[in-house]
């Protein structure tokens, strides 16, 4: 999709449609448009009420076909996030058209980019699975701004994030008999490849030598062996400490012995959305090329129950030297994460962040598709993250990681068990991880509520959302002093 500042006056722009955002309470179009816009509002009956979208055709006021309108609500109630919302129903509502415009709103610094991120977001399909694809004639969306001035490249950056997302999407959306441990570590590669990153993948050797006793225990079951992906992206001084991204990377939880309910099961597809948008991140960082250090880490993995299973009451060793009593097969995210964060530590990190669909417990505390919940042994850190999520409309929720969590972990039999309950499952899941992230500034963001969609929402259709990859990119970009 190109995406660029319109060069032309309104009234001549020659693409198939002109979009504008409109408040319930103003201000309403200047110049020709003024008049359509009041018949439509006085006659048609277009109040400008949240995600409403109303179509003028044809205009004949413009040389575009059509008008489209979409509402904003009330100005005062109106964030960034109701406007690349805005601006998804308004790309679904052109596909069938190839080149269409926005007009401007607010801002153009601030709404521009939010904008952008929404078409693009908006116009995302699923179909290569399909043998009839529903064809996507947009190609081009043009923005006007105002007297205040956008640069291109801002236009650019945010179109570069959202692909990312898109990318990610189809990781999580592929099933799991086509997308394996080996086969997303390939993907992983290529992604590297094409952006001058170097990616490594760890196989099952590797791990071993390496004594990732929790990693290897999770992938044990499956013939789809485990795998840990690797990279190193060097934008920054070469001694300078690097972030490092930790993704959960499962990719079919089955539950393993402690098998899931049969209802939902397919989602758990999904289950790799953390190492999907670590991954993703990839193709942002080598288009921007932000001066800094980052290292993605990804375990990946299939958890299914077989006769080479891990079991309930195995006690396993992970990395580090610590032993764990596995209550639940379930409970199999924090086990790859434990191995691949005492990983993390050999990089003298700057901060280390792990993403993970972790727990059902994060989603019954927070809702689904609101927050993902954070907690973290660095304050500052998880604000500038807490921070970068209002910039990117994937905010984040603060939990309690106090200390009085943690009996609720221990066992006769191991120095920790894997799972601590039911109550506050998602802050015991935290505590777990925390045993393994020592010797850094870390924090933990729980994603599980947020990667699948269960219905259509303004810029996303039903499926995966590819969540993660906006919020950790935005969160490096500023790291590397991009505003
Ligand atoms: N992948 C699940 C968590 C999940 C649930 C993600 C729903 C997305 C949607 C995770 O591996 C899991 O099964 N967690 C268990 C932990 C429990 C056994 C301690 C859970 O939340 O029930
Ligand atoms: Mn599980
Ligand atoms: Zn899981």
């Amino acid at each position: 999709m190109k995406c660029g500042i319109a060069k032309e006056k309104v009234e001549e722009y020659s693409g198939d449609a002109l979009i504008s955002l409109q408040y319930e309470d103003g201000p309403l179009i200047k110049g020709k448009l003024a008049g359509v816009v009041d018949r439509a509002r006085k006659k048609g009956g277009f109040k400008a009420e949240k995600n409403e979208i109303f179509q003028i055709f044809p205009c004949y006021e413009i040389k575009a076909e059509r008008l489209i309108l979409v509402g904003l609500g009330k100005k005062k109630k109106s964030t960034l996030e109701d406007i690349r919302k805005a601006a998804g129903i308004a790309v679904k509502a052109v596909q069938n058209q190839k080149r269409v415009a926005f007009l401007p709103i607010g801002n153009p610094k601030e709404t521009i980019p939010v904008m952008v991120e929404g078409s693009i977001l908006g116009n995302y399909r699923f179909d290569q699975l399909k043998s009839e694809k529903k064809e996507i004639m947009l190609g081009e969306i043009s923005f006007f701004q105002d007297n205040i001035r956008i640069s291109e490249s801002r236009i650019d950056e945010a179109g570069i994030l959202a692909e990312g997302t898109c990318i990610a999407r189809d990781f999580a959306n592929l099933p799991a008999n086509l997308l394996t441990p080996r086969k997303l570590a390939e993907e992983a590669v290529r992604l590297g490849k094409k952006n001058n990153i170097k990616t490594t993948i760890l196989n099952e050797p590797d791990l071993k030598r390496l004594k990732m006793g929790a990693l290897l225990a999770v992938g044990q079951g499956s013939q789809n062996r485990p795998r840990l992906v690797v990279w190193e992206y060097n934008g920054g001084r070469k001694n300078s400490a690097p972030l490092v991204f930790v993704g959960k990377g499962v990719t079919f939880d089955s539950g393993g012995l402690s098998i899931k309910p049969v209802q939902g099961m397919e989602v758990m597809k999904g289950d790799m959305g953390g190492a999907a948008a670590v991954i993703s991140m990839m193709p942002i960082l080598g288009r921007l090329k932000p001066r800094i250090n980052v290292v993605g880490i990804t375990p990946l993995v299939e958890n299914l129950p077989s006769g080479q299973a891990y079991r309930p009451g195995d006690v396993l060793t992970a990395s580090n030297g610590k032993t764990i009593e596995v209550i639940s097969t379930d409970a199999e995210g924090r086990l790859i994460l434990s191995d691949a964060l005492v990983y993390a530590g050999r990089y003298k990190p700057k901060y280390v962040i792990d993403i993970a669909t972790l727990t059902g417990a994060c989603m019954v505390a927070l809702g689904i598709h609101i927050a993902g919940g954070i907690m973290g042994t660095d304050q500052r850190l998880v604000e500038l993250l807490i921070a970068a999520g209002e910039r990117s409309g994937e905010r984040l929720w603060q939990l309690p990681l106090w200390d009085d969590y943690r009996p609720l972990l221990n066992t006769t039999s191991a120095d920790m068990k894997n799972s601590g309950g039911k109550w506050g499952g998602a802050i015991t899941a935290a505590k777990f991880l925390s045993e393994f992230a020592e010797d850094y500034r870390w924090a933990h963001i729980d994603m599980a509520g947020m990667d699948n969609q269960e219905n259509d929402h303004p810029y996303q259709i039903k499926g995966m959302t590819g969540w993660g990859v906006r919020l950790l990119s935005r969160f490096a970009l500023s790291q590397a002093g991009r505003k």
